[in-house]
C-alpha cells in the first residue's frame, strides 16, 4: 500500500496532487487543431443536438461535478439542462421523455442509485449516456455511449481527481455538441485554449497547500463552516463543504449566495466561519456585495478571489483571502475546488480522523 502511495501519507493527499496529470490525460487525443473530438459520442451526436432537454443525472461528487458544468452545457448547446440526484429522480419517478438526452456520471459506473435510475431513464426510452472513470462497468456497458474521464484508478473514498477530470470532459461534451454553431465560436476557441494551459494552472494553485495547512490549523476546533458560492462556483461550495463534512467530520453547509438573504443570514455572527467564492466571471459584482452585507454583519469570512483581486474584495483587510489563478470562466471550479479538497485533506489530518476511509462511508454504494 505504502508503495501505491509513493511520496504521500494518504491517497486522498496524492489523488489531490495528481490532478495536473489526470486532467492532462482526461483530455489526451481529444483536442485536436481547435477540435473537440469525442469517439464515444460521435454516431448519436445528431440525436443529442436534437433533444428537447440534457438531463444530468448523479449522487455525491458526481451529481456537483455535472451542476458545475451546467452552465457552460446551457451556453454552447442552446438546450435546457436539468439536474437529478439519482435517488430523487426514483423517488419522484420523474418525468422522462423519449426526445431527452440522459447524462450519467459515475466515478465508479457501480453506483446502485445511479444505475437504478439508468433503467428507469432506458425504459421511458430517452438517450443514455455515461460519463465515468470505470471501463467495463455496468453504467458503461448499459448505457448507449458515453465518454471515460481516464482519471486514473481512484482509492480515496473523498473523490478528488475524478471531479476536475469529471467537469473537464462534461466541458468537452459542450464543446463537442455546440461546435455546429457560429455564434459561439470565439468562446470555444478560448475555452479550448483555457483546457489547454489547464494542468499548468492546476500545478500552481496545488502550492497554496501551505497556506491551506494554515488555514486549518485556524479552523480545527470549529463546529461549522459556510461557504457561500454561486453561478459557476454554485457547484464548488457545495463540494467544498461535502469534502469537509465527509473526511474531516465537521459540519459544513453549501449555499447558494443568492440565497443567502432568504434565511443563512440569520447565522451570521463573528465566530461562524465563511468562505466566500469571489473569482472573477459574470457573477462577481454581486459576490462583492454579499461581501459587504457580511462584513455589515460582522461576519467571520474566509475570501476566495482571483489574483490580485485581494485588495478588492477585502479593501480594510480584516478578513482571511485565498488568492487563486485566474482562467477562462467555465474551467475557474476547476481551480476553486483545489484549496478546499486540500483544506478538507489537512483539517481531517490535524483532528485526527482517517483520510482515506471516513467512517461510515464506502468509495462505491452498490446498495439502495
Ligand atoms: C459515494 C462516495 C462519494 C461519491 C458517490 C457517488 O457516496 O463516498 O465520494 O461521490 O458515492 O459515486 P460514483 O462512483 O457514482 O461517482
Amino acid at each position: 500500500e505504502q508503495i501505491k502511495k509513493g511520496d504521500f501519507d494518504h491517497f486522498m493527499k496524492k489523488e489531490i496532487h495528481e490532478q495536473p496529470d489526470s486532467l492532462t490525460t482526461s483530455m489526451r487525443g481529444r483536442l485536436k487543431d481547435g477540435v473537440v473530438g469525442l469517439g464515444g459520442l460521435k454516431d448519436h451526436m445528431r440525436t443529442i443536438r436534437r433533444s428537447r432537454r440534457i438531463i444530468f443525472i448523479g449522487c455525491g461528487t458526481s451529481y456537483h461535478a455535472a451542476l458545475a458544468a451546467r452552465p457552460i452545457m446551457e451556453e454552447l448547446t442552446d438546450i435546457p439542462v436539468t439536474m437529478e440526484i439519482a435517488s430523487d429522480m426514483l423517488d419522484r419517478k420523474a418525468l422522462i421523455f423519449k426526445e431527452d438526452t440522459a447524462v450519467f456520471v459515475s466515478q465508479s459506473g457501480e453506483t446502485a442509485d445511479t444505475l437504478l435510475a439508468l433503467e428507469y431513464a432506458l425504459q421511458h426510452g430517452a438517450l443514455c449516456v455515461g460519463v465515468t472513470n470505470t471501463v467495463g462497468s455496468t453504467l458503461a456497458r448499459k448505457t448507449h455511449c458515453g465518454v471515460h474521464i481516464n482519471a486514473g484508478c481512484e482509492i480515496g473514498v473523498a473523490s478528488t481527481k475524478a471531479y476536475t477530470c469529471q467537469i473537464v470532459v462534461m466541458v468537452m461534451m459542450a464543446l463537442a455538441i455546440g461546435s455546429d454553431k457560429m455564434s459561439t465560436l470565439a468562446q470555444r476557441e478560448a475555452i479550448i485554449a483555457g483546457l489547454t494551459k489547464l494542468p499548468e494552472k492546476v500545478h500552481d494553485v496545488l502550492k497554496l497547500d501551505g497556506e491551506m495547512k494554515a488555514l486549518a490549523q485556524s479552523l480545527i476546533d470549529e463546529q461549522s463552516l459556510l461557504m457561500f458560492g454561486r453561478g459557476n462556483n454554485y457547484a464548488t461550495a457545495l463540494e467544498g463543504a461535502l469534502k469537509v463534512k465527509e473526511v474531516a467530520l465537521m459540519h459544513s453547509e453549501g449555499m447558494l449566495a443568492g440565497e443567502m438573504k432568504h434565511g443563512p443570514l440569520a447565522l451570521v455572527d463573528e465566530y461562524l466561519p465563511i468562505i466566500v467564492i469571489a473569482t472573477r466571471d459574470d457573477s462577481f459584482s454581486k459576490q462583492q456585495s454579499v461581501i459587504q452585507q457580511l462584513h455589515a454583519r460582522k461576519g467571520r469570512l474566509i475570501v476566495m478571489c482571483s489574483e490580485g483581486d485581494a485588495s478588492l474584495v477585502c479593501p480594510d483587510g480584516r478578513s482571511r483571502v485565498i488568492e487563486v489563478p485566474r482562467v477562462v470562466d467555465c474551467l475557474q471550479p476547476i481551480i476553486n475546488i483545489i484549496p478546499m479538497q486540500l483544506l478538507a485533506y489537512h483539517l481531517t489530518v490535524l483532528r485526527g480522523y482517517n483520510v482515506d476511509q471516513p467512517r461510515n462511508l464506502a468509495k462505491s454504494v452498490t446498495t439502495q
